[in-house]
Formats: C-alpha cells, structure tokens, sequence
C-alpha cells in the first residue's frame, strides 16, 4: 500500500510545523551563560545554526518513522503476510546519499571557518601566555612577571581585552581546561602541551571547570577565572601575583571593598566568584543575587552574613555552602570596607 496524496499533504504540514515550533524554542532558549570573550559569539552562533540545519533533519526523520509504524502496521489476519519484494530504489538512494553530503559537508566548511577566525593570531607581542596545569585534583596557572620572574596561582587571573594563549599541560591523566564562559575546553594531555586563545571581554569572576572525568575528585575539580580591568591585572602581577598589597592600599591607605569583592585578598575566596552583584561586574550564581538579597539590608545583617553565614539562609540556598573563616582570612579593616562598599552598592 502506498501512502496517499492526503497523508504525504499531512505530513508536510505536520513535518514543517513541529520543524518550526522547535526551531522557534531552540532560539527562545538561554543555553549559555553570560559571554566573557570575544571567541564566545561566533561559537554561539555556530550552534544556533547547527541546531537550526539539525532540527529538520530530526523532525524528518522522526515523522517518518512515526507514519511508517501507523500506515503500515499490521492488521488483523495478517500476521502470517509477507510485504513485496523490493529490490532497492536508485534515485533514493542517490537522494538521501547526496543530500545529507551536502549538508554535513557546508557544515564542516562553516565549522572550519569559525575555529579559524576565532584561533587566529594577534600582532607579534600583543599576546600574553598563561601556562595551565592539571593534576588530579587542582588547577595552577603560571605567568611570567615583571623580569621574567615566575608566577605561580590557584585562580586564574586575567586582563580584559587582551589576548591570552593557553599552554595547557597534564601532570597525571587528562583533565580538560574549561571556562564555559569562555566557551572554548580543550583536553589536557600528559607528555604533549595543547594551546588555545581567548580574549577576555567582560570583568567578572567565572568558573573553571574540568570537563574530562579524570578520578574521584573529578567533580570537584575546579577554580575561579578573575577578569580584571588590565590595570589591576598589571597590578596583581606586578604584585607576584597577590591582591593582598593593593587591596590594603599602596602607601598604607584603606582597603578597597570593591576589589576584595571582585577578587578577594589572596588568602580568601573572592566574593564575586558566587555572587551577582552589579557594581562589581559579577554574575556568580552559586549564592543568591546580592543586588536583590541586600537591598533592603543594613550593614550589622551584611557583616553577620560574612562572618556567620549560616546565621541567615536565603531561601532556596543550602547552607554550609559559603565559606564560614572570613573572620579570619580577611582582616577587620579588610571586612569594614567589603561591608561598606556592599551597604552603599545594594542601596537604591
Ligand atoms: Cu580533572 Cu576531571
């Protein structure tokens, strides 16, 4: 039995509908984090345009199958049937050989051209190489610093626009370097060393994440990627690598509440890397949104926050999640001006 005209009619709208209505939510849905390099949009767009070439595809596919299984069931008394013998279809097979030939094909071309253009080298001198080493279970960064001096740090650091080359090495299995913000990973291999560039574009704290299972602590294997006005990147480097100096004030001034909220003092984990908060340019979203959560908040709630916060749970937020030292890895000045700077930011 051959499907009639009607149900061929049927299935093209019913194809182009459900093709559409996916098409239409695939592009309505958030699939990326916040961008914070320049190689983020062109790979964004490469997934739309995956997603948009790859759905009807799909929904071609699925259709068929669902008619075939409805026209051509069996019914009952024929269960001892046989269909006709077939013996191959030329034409259709050159069809559904060359077409989707073609499709992958132009796919791969636009794929090449993306990784090309984002990968592409920038003036000779005008690039900065950070060396990333994995081990099971942690992450370290190495800069050359003033002189040539050797700088050595758990959390990555970097300047916002300017290009960064990534030596990427693996001291015991593979791991795989990934800042989803970034939205580049490659693997970390041991015995050979694997490259890629960003350009950072955006100030704030993201993750980094391994994205290789690479043993039991896999999952935990992470750190902080802290983009900073290049400034005070020049600064923290120039520091060997440490906040601790600037955040106190070169010639012995105040701490200032808004670096040690983007990027702690060296010793503590740096506010922002969890935390939203809109003066800072941070976008974490491990704790609640302090734009939000502190509006209506007075400095003695801010300070109990910091230092005991298991005190008071946002609603939806675990606890013991926060780190509960700040008493201690930040100094009383250190505090006093995070919770200054926090009172006056959060205020409308
Ligand atoms: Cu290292 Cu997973």
């Amino acid at each position: 039995m051959r499907p009639g005209k009607r149900t061929v009619a049927e299935m093209v709208v019913v194809g182009v509908l459900a093709a559409g209505a996916l098409i239409g939510l695939s592009l309505v849905i958030d699939w990326f984090p916040t961008s914070a390099a320049t190689q983020a949009g062109p790979v964004d767009t490469l997934w739309y345009v995956l997603l948009a070439v790859s759905i009807p595809v799909f929904v071609l596919v699925a259709l068929v199958v669902v008619y075939a299984v409805r026209l051509f069931r069996v019914r009952p008394g024929q269960e001892m049937e046989d269909g006709p013998p077939i013996h191959g279809n030329t034409t259709l097979e050159v069809i559904w050989t060359a077409i989707p030939a073609m499709l992958i094909a132009g796919l791969v071309v636009y794929a090449y051209l993306v990784l090309h253009d984002i990968e592409k080298a920038p003036a000779k001198g005008q690039e900065m190489h950070v060396h990333v080493i994995a081990e099971q279970f942690s992450w370290h960064f190495e800069y050359r610093g003033a002189g040539g001096k050797r700088v050595r740090s758990t959390q990555l650091y970097l300047p916002k626009d300017r290009s960064v080359k990534f030596d990427i090495d693996a001291k015991d299995v593979l791991h795989d370097f990934w800042v989803p913000n970034f939205r580049i990973k490659l693997d970390a291999v041991p015995g050979i060393t694997t490259h890629y560039r960003v350009t950072p574009n955006r100030v704030g704290a993201y993750p980094v994440v391994c994205a290789e299972l690479c043993g039991l602590g896999h999952s935990f294997m992470r750190s902080t990627v802290h983009v900073l006005e290049p400034r005070q990147f020049d600064q923290w480097l120039a520091n060997g690598g440490s906040f601790k100096a600037v955040a106190q004030g070169r010639a012995g001034g105040a701490p200032d509440g808004k670096t040690l909220f983007a990027n702690g003092n060296g010793t503590s984990t740096a506010c922002g890397s969890c935390h939203t908060l809109a003066d800072a340019g941070t976008t974490g979203s491990v704790g609640p949104d302090l734009d939000k959560a502190l509006a209506d908040k007075d400095a003695k709630f801010i300070l109990e926050s910091i230092v005991h916060p298991n005190s008071n749970i946002a609603k939806g937020y675990p606890a013991n999640v926060m780190p509960g030292d700040f008493s201690k890895t930040l100094s009383p000045a250190e505090l006093n001006a995070l919770v200054n700077y926090l009172s006056k930011v959060t205020k409308k």
